[in-house]
């Protein structure tokens, strides 16, 4: 296939200062969960994005000395020559594929807490560090004099490294952000106070930057085009127009995280393109930025009419690393779309690695060897069995067929998708659609998978059909008894005529009056539920045992929101509480720290608790003499969406291997 000519744009090569990108898909800096411990995890992942056409792969925030670190977020380094040979490890890989490799120098200041070096952090005054109760030093002359050297210094190294383009990086929150801020910036010397004062440390160090590498590689700004509080911007514009001379690329961005990487159920594409439109005609340099762009109209749109240059990527150059590859090919169905749920930013928020719920192989390029695109064809080809189409057996089922084998996929009801079905039409969640609608494009290129609905399966059937290789992927099924994290035990006054369970909530049940959601599974889909009741019209009360409304979704930066808009609804939400019973005049709520119990009206009630597996087949079948029986997803252990696609990949990719052949690496340091 050949794309349609006027996306050639996309795909002409653009002069950023001393060098040249390929084409206009650039992967901005993210990080990953790997940081400086997994260099070779690191680099097999960023390669992979090279070879799926990204023409700029970016490093995610990489120190630039030691008195600044971020544990327990990973974050990379270029401390010292080991981080110089380990970083060249990546940028060998991204130039392997004709790519240019930028690295981005952090030093987080007052956002450092430092708690694996213990040193204490330097910052534009002593305020309380990120996420810890201590503070940070307040910089003197001589130690921004010394931080401004150490910049340097990385930048040298940096470009020891190979790197073509070379970040400054004065957005969120990190140190020379703070300096710009008027807010944050409450310094009496030559670095605080006046519009020429608070911008003196960013222009010296990017002189002093630009000393260091030369006309070797570009030098990119990292930018919010206002201050934090979102005032300010003709003074950032005029800041902006004034490195201009310095500056070879304006990588711009806007104060609110939380619209930045803005989650699907909140924000969607392009939320940045009315905040950053004019920075291009203000500077006259090379622009990007960001706004989870899986459009490629959209994409075009946006260079067409000059708002920016480049393409700028995170989550979907994760979700698909061969975004720009499909576009460049014609492919645009093949394009597997980001959903914006933020799981990849939960895991690095965690310190482990980064996984995605629509890219199965992302983290796992070197430690599994797995590719996002190519899959190493089965040695014999099987007859398998899915059941279930959820997201586990879709994926299952594509990827067994794209291994070669012969698939039959049975679903019990009429609709692909499973869990993805009702959980999509919850309020914001459409783009989660995605996970079901891509599979179910791949499903229908894919001749050797038959599909067969409406054809829930017994063991008999399975029998019956005489296929040796069977991959369970029958979902799971939410709890209504209480069970769960606070109560072990079925609580028994919620076997009542109030309660629904979570499936029919979702579907439309008759829910009116006085209606209290019980969220003890603390991700998305109580609050979800509060918000989808409260819009069909009933009293809500959203309690839950976390301190937190949605607790988990800190991690995929929700939270807030998700409080505000049930705020917004007049959902009343009811803190660090657990529901140990139904009573006739309602419910009995109980704050699970002190003990104190009251009761509400309750005229219906939905506990989000836990979930059961639903594996009775699974049960059943352990009877036949079958060579092949493996569970995939939640009939296994019911988790989040991510999960689900990955085993269901996984199951798919080792079901037919022997244990040694199934690669699981490891990176830690060895003595020798
Ligand atoms: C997993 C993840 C990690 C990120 N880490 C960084 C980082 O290290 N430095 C940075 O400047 N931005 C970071 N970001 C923000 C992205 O660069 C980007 O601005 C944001 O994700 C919005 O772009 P997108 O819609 O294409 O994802 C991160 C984003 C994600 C998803
Ligand atoms: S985890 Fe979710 S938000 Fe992140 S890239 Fe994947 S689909 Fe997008």
């Amino acid at each position: 296939m050949s794309r349609e000519p006027r996306f050639d744009i996309l795909f002409e090569p653009i002069k950023l200062g001393p060098v040249t990108a390929p084409n206009r898909f650039y992967q901005v800096p993210h990080c990953t969960g790997m940081g400086y411990q997994m260099p070779q995890t690191l680099a097999a992942m960023r390669e992979v994005k090279a070879q799926g056409g990204w023409g700029v792969v970016n490093t995610e925030y990489c120190s630039i000395h030691a008195s600044s670190d971020d544990l327990p977020a990973p974050f990379a380094s270029l401390w010292d020559a080991g981080d110089v040979k380990n970083m060249a490890r990546m940028v060998e890989g991204v130039h392997r594929h004709g790519a240019l490799a930028g690295v981005e120098l952090w030093y987080g200041g007052m956002r450092s807490a430092n708690q694996h070096s213990r040193e204490i952090s330097l910052a534009t005054d002593s305020m309380p560090t990120a996420g810890s109760p201590w503070q940070c030093q307040r910089m003197d002359k001589a130690d921004i004099k010394t931080y401004r050297a150490w910049h340097k210094a990385a930048a040298l190294r940096a470009r020891e490294a190979g790197f073509d383009i070379v970040y400054t990086y004065a957005a969120h929150t990190y140190l020379l952000a703070q300096f710009l801020d008027p807010v944050v910036n409450t310094r009496t010397d030559e670095y605080g106070g006046s519009i020429e004062n608070r911008w003196r440390l960013l222009r010296e160090v990017l002189e002093e930057t630009r000393e260091a590498i030369g006309d070797h590689c570009a030098m990119a700004l990292r930018i919010e085009v206002c201050d934090e509080d979102g005032s300010g911007t003709d003074e950032r514009s005029a800041l902006l127009k004034s490195l201009a001379p310095l500056v070879d690329l304006y990588d711009v961005t806007i104060p609110d995280y939380g619209i930045e990487m803005g989650p699907s159920r909140f924000v969607k594409e392009a939320p940045l393109e009315g905040a950053i439109a004019h920075v291009r005609a203000v500077t006259g340099k090379p622009v990007v930025s960001v706004g989870r762009f899986t459009s490629p109209e959209t994409m075009l749109s946006q260079v067409k009419r000059g708002i920016v240059d480049l393409i700028g990527a995170a989550r979907p150059s994760i979700a698909d690393p061969f975004l720009p590859a499909k576009i460049r090919d014609g492919r645009f169905e093949d394009i597997r779309e980001c959903i914006g749920c933020n799981i990849c930013y939960a895991n690095d928020g965690n310190g482990v690695p980064i996984r995605c719920t629509q890219n199965p192989t992302m983290g796992e390029e070197w430690r599994r060897d797995w590719h996002p695109e190519i899959i190493t064809p089965a040695a014999e080809h099987k007859s398998v069995l899915v059941i279930g189409a959820g997201p586990a057996g879709l994926e299952a089922a594509i990827t067994l067929g794209k291994r070669g084998h012969e698939v039959t996929l049975a679903e019990k009801s009429r609709d692909l998708g499973g869990r993805i079905n009702l959980e999509a039409r919850l309020p914001g969640l459409g783009e989660w659609g995605r996970v079901r609608d891509w599979r179910l494009l791949q499903l229908d290129k894919l001749a050797n998978i038959q599909v067969f609905r409406e054809s829930a399966m017994t063991a008999a059937d399975v029998a019956e059909a005489g296929i040796d290789h069977v991959i369970l992927a029958t979902g799971s099924a939410w709890r209504s008894n209480g069970r769960g994290r606070s109560f072990a035990r079925p609580v028994p006054t919620y076997d009542d005529p109030r309660t629904r369970d979570v499936a029919s909530a979702m579907d439309g049940a008759t829910l009116t009056g006085e209606v209290l959601v019980f969220d003890d599974d603390l991700y998305y889909l109580g609050s979800a539920l509060a918000e989808l009741l409260a819009q069909r019209g009933a009293r809500v009360t959203y309690a839950t045992t976390g301190s937190l409304v949605a607790e988990w979704t800190q991690y995929t930066v929700e939270q807030q929101r998700i409080h505000r808009r049930l705020h917004e609804l007049g959902v009343r939400i009811m803190l660090n509480v657990a529901v140990p019973e139904l009573i006739p005049s309602g419910a009995v709520l109980e704050h699970i720290i002190t003990g104190e119990r009251q009761e509400i009206a309750c005229d219906g009630f939905v506990p989000v608790t836990s979930r059961e597996p639903v594996d009775g087949l699974w049960h059943d079948l352990q009877s036949l003499p079958l060579e092949t029986l493996v569970r995939a997803g939640d009939c296994k252990a019911p988790g989040i969406i991510a999960q689900a696609v990955y085993d269901g990949h996984r199951q798919a990719r080792e079901f037919d291997l022997a244990p040694e052949e199934i690669i699981f690496r490891r990176e830690r340091p060895m003595v020798s």
